[in-house]
């Protein structure tokens, strides 16, 4: 304590408050008077607090850190993140629960997000995936009906075993996913423990213009470790945001090993397995884990609202040298996130601090809501007259385009002719099949126990086609849930 006078209490205006416990009143019992302006900017501002919250992925954690590179990318790309040794980029990186609003629980059997940004020297690079190599749909226009049934039912306000695994009855492309879902993996002890993955392919170009296939993967150095129902309901409900912050705050950082897979265009043109479906992995014993670098968590946000509520991610976030792959689910992403964001934190969002690249930002984008009050209106740091490209100003310091930074052009692997293209025969079970073979025998018996649970709460027409699935990807898979659901029906 010093003896020096407090900080003065203003309103927003900066004027100093003269009295913040009683308001103005004719009288000592008397009504308001209209002069309250005080207590009325403090009242609408009051209402105003709350922004919409993520339609998906509302209840999450974030904290910041360092992505240092310990290979050299030069080769295979132009990113400057990605090039020279040791070179160190911050990162933000929001972990999240899918399904709940912001007030749900942690500890809640649900995929978990993984949303990278990258604040490179050229730009933010944004990796938006999950804790999953796969997801459950490979057509974009199924993820609003899907999260639909993943949210509460609109009647009776309540999650639905039903409605979720209709979907799933309906879509046996999300049964990998499910698989996974349904698993020990479904339920991580702690955003530490568990990976990350883009899960998406995506591209990385060269200068040679050669590009890349690439899927990211976050390899967590505390280890995997995952908790079961009864701990999980021993723990309090935000046990993740508790860990996570307290473990950084104690000087304990978390840190994943980052790895790549890499395809040729030739080897994907090839190959068995499509490798832009988003349901599917790429096999490790084709394509190795190459490892690049280290992720580390180093610091709490000071202001949740404002360095995590704010904190916006897109898949369309690119930087020269990192782009993306025909996998239509992304390629709907790429729309969809800057979309949710301009509704969400109106359209200069890019200009919250949170979101700003760490370099200069230089364009003709002028105006909108709080543009210029968060950062500069525009060009070069200055309220500049030159709102227009082409112009004759660019040797006077006017923003002009670099072709040296172009991508070069996405094949087509296909004589392809524009239309609607069914791909719900692709193979559905020959992976999950193959994951629940490496599963040991306590980890199956958990999986399919899990599974028939669920299924005593939906109809016989539902059951028979999961169990179908299930069959489908494995003879003894099908049989153990079997077996379970006899057995809780039974009781
Ligand atoms: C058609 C498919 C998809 C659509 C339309 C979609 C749409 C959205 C939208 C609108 C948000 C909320 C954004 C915001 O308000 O900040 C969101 C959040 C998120 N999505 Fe997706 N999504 C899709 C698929 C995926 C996939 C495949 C992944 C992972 C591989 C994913 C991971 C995430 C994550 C991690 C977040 C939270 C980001 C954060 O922490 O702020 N989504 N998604």
């Amino acid at each position: 304590m010093t003896d020096s006078a407090p900080i003065r209490y203003t309103t927003a205006n900066g004027a100093p408050v003269p009295n913040d416990d009683a308001s103005i009143t004719a009288g000592r019992n008397g009504p308001l008077t209209f002069d309250n302006w005080r207590l009325f900017e403090k009242l609408a501002h009051f209402n105003r607090e709350q922004i919409p919250e993520r339609v998906v992925h509302a209840r999450g954690s974030a904290a910041f850190g360092t992505f240092r590179l310990t290979r050299d990318l030069s080769d295979l790309t132009i990113a400057d993140f990605l090039r020279g040794m040791d070179t160190e980029t911050p990162v933000a990186l929001r972990f999240s629960t899918v399904a709940g609003g912001q007030d749900s629980a942690d500890n809640i059997r649900d995929v978990r997000g993984f949303a990278v940004k990258f604040y490179t020297r050229e730009g933010n690079f944004d990796l938006v995936g999950n804790n999953t190599p796969v997801f459950f749909i490979r057509e974009p226009s199924k993820f609003p009906d899907f999260i639909h049934t993943q949210k509460k039912d609109p009647r009776t306000n309540l999650p639905s075993q039903q409605n979720q695994w209709e979907f799933w009855a309906n879509h046996p492309q999300s049964f990998h996913q499910v698989t996974i879902l349904k698993s020990d993996r479904g339920m991580p002890y702690s955003y530490r423990t568990m990976h990350g993955f883009g899960s998406h392919t995506l591209s990385l170009y060269n200068d040679a213009g050669q590009r890349v296939w690439v899927k990211w993967h976050f390899k967590t150095n505390q280890g995997i470790r995952n908790m079961t129902p009864e701990e999980a309901q021993a723990l309090p409900v935000n046990h993740h945001q508790a860990d996570l912050f307290s473990h950084i705050e104690q000087g304990d950082f978390p840190a994943w090993t980052v790895k790549l897979q890499v395809m040729t265009e030739e080897q994907a043109r090839g190959y068995h397995i499509n490798p832009f479906d988003l349901t599917k992995v790429w096999p490790h014993t084709d394509f190795p884990l190459m490892e690049i670098g280290q992720l580390e968590l180093n610091r709490n946000p000071d202001n949740y609202f404002a360095e995590v509520e704010q904190l916006a991610f897109s898949p369309s976030n690119f930087v020269p040298g990192v782009s993306a792959s025909p996998d239509r689910v992304l390629q709907s992403r790429l729309w969809s996130y800057a979309d949710a964001h301009r509704y969400r934190l109106t359209v200069n969002y890019q200009q919250i601090p949170v979101n700003q690249p760490r370099c200069p930002v230089n364009n003709y984008q002028r105006d909108g809501f709080m543009a210029g009050t968060l950062r500069d209106n525009g060009q070069g740091g200055q309220y500049s007259s030159t709102n227009f490209y082409p112009n004759d100003r660019v040797m006077q310091g006017a923003p002009a385009p670099d072709a040296r930074v172009s991508e070069p052009p996405m094949p087509l692997e296909e004589n392809a002719w524009v239309g609607y293209y069914d791909n719900t025969e692709e193979d559905n079970f020959s992976q999950p099949g193959h994951l629940y073979r490496l599963f040991d025998d306590g980890e199956r018996d958990r999986l399919t126990g899990t599974i028939a649970q669920d299924l005593t709460e939906v109809d016989e027409s539902v059951r028979a086609r999961i169990i179908a699935q299930c069959h489908s990807a494995d003879r003894d898979y099908g049989e153990r849930v079997e077996r379970h659901l006899k057995a809780l029906l039974d009781r």
